[in-house]
């Protein structure tokens, strides 16, 4: 990979990622992602902008080594996370007067997590100032963006926040800078759900914070850098608001066909009533894509057959990655077919106990779904139609 100039004395030195396709072992990366590091010049003192993952180690090296640095005085950990703290080391040991610059939480994480000593880290507070001559940052410390160390360094003079995984992307691009805004929205949507949706209350009083910073541009640790940040910052007032929309997202397993045809017929009624449906076969989806469904989402309607004595293991996956995520949905219901009995319903709405949700009475049927099955779909449609024009969202 080669440095490349963002502003005058600002380069982006980081890695791009164009083959990983998973991250944490759990998240699936369709588009890859990049790790960004930036290196500041100020008139007196240098300062690097995290590092990177360290599978990319040498990628950093070599981006530094080239531009002919010999000399970095700071090196600022946002975040402990291994993919941009995990080149922390290697780093430290090629620039060995560089002070680390972090929260006390950072540190102690980087201790655990690397093993790094604690001795050479300069400590610093909330809204704490560090010169580099004639540039100054500026450290907002933002726990749970999304972990409980992260925080994001302002660059004031040159109006330019560097927001590690806040506002990131997984997406591994040639360009340094946001060009295809409606591709990167999508990405920027996905990253939210999967990582930052959890923490929506936190991350709402952060929004408001940065559009107070006015900043020029938005430099996170992961994809493009947002020279226009109206677009990332609008997008995330959305997602962290508590507004949904008119929409039922469906997430289902079906394994002789019952529970596929409730599934068919409660499509085509939400259609006929104006809902917009989004349908989940969990045999075969892409988990991410679900997880952004749930971001502006108003039902979650959860189908699935008995197995043994409650739900499928796929729906028990979805229903536990769902709660964990914490979408601002505000009603909930099962549908799905069993054979001699079990306890499918109550596992389920037991294991949705972080969202808060009315749930809307279930239709569980035994065996094959008939006349009287679809009649209480319809049933259930009308109810879900009813508690979304309550909203006032249809
Ligand atoms: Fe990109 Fe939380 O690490």
């Amino acid at each position: 990979m080669v440095a490349r100039e963002i502003a005058p004395g600002i380069h982006w030195v980081g890695a791009i990622d164009f083959d990983r396709r998973l991250f944490d072992e759990l998240i699936p990366l369709p588009d890859g992602t990049s790790y960004n590091s930036y290196l500041i010049r100020g008139s007196e003192k240098t300062a690097l902008i995290d590092t990177v993952d360290p599978t990319k180690e040498f990628e950093l090296i070599s981006n530094l080594v080239k531009m002919g640095v010999d000399k970095i005085d700071y090196i600022i950990i946002n975040h402990a996370e291994q993919d941009h703290s995990g080149s922390l080391p290697m780093v430290a040991e090629f620039f060995p007067d560089a002070e680390i610059v972090t929260n006390e939480k950072c540190r102690d994480l980087l201790a655990a997590l690397l093993h790094f000593p604690t001795d050479k880290f300069r400590i610093i507070r909330d809204r704490e100032t560090l010169s580099l001559g004639d540039r100054t940052l500026e450290f907002h410390i933002t726990p749970w963006t999304h972990w409980p160390e992260t925080q994001i360094t302002f660059l004031k003079e040159d109006g330019i926040l560097f927001s590690c995984d806040l506002f990131g992307s997984h997406r591994a691009s040639s360009d340094l800078f946001v060009r295809n805004e409606g591709e990167i929205y999508r990405s920027a949507k996905r990253y939210y759900a999967e990582i930052m949706m959890p923490f929506r209350s936190s991350i709402k009083g952060y929004v408001g914070m940065v559009k107070d910073l006015h900043v020029t541009m938005i430099a996170p640790s992961h994809g493009p850098v947002y020279d226009r940040p109206a677009l990332i910052l609008d997008a995330y007032e959305d997602w962290v608001s508590d507004t949904v929309k008119n929409e039922v997202v469906l997430p289902y397993v079906s394994m002789h066909g019952s529970t596929a045809k409730m599934v068919d017929h409660l499509i085509a009624a939400l259609i006929e009533r104006g809902i917009t449906v989004k349908p989940f076969n969990l045999s075969r989806t892409d988990i991410g894509e679900l997880a952004m469904a749930l971001v502006d989402t108003s039902t979650i309607v959860i189908g699935t057959p008995t197995v043994l004595y409650g739900p499928h293991p796929q729906v028990v996956y979805a229903t536990y990655l769902a709660n964990a995520l914490k979408p601002k949905a505000k009603f909930a219901s099962v549908i799905g077919s069993y054979g001699w009995g079990g306890k499918t319903v109550d596992t389920i709405t037991k294991m949705l106990d972080h969202l808060h949700v009315d749930l809307i009475d279930p239709v569980i049927v035994k065996g094959e779904p008939d006349e009287a099955t679809m009649q209480a779909l319809d049933k259930l449609a009308d109810e879900i139609l009813h508690r979304h024009q309550k909203l006032n969202i249809v």
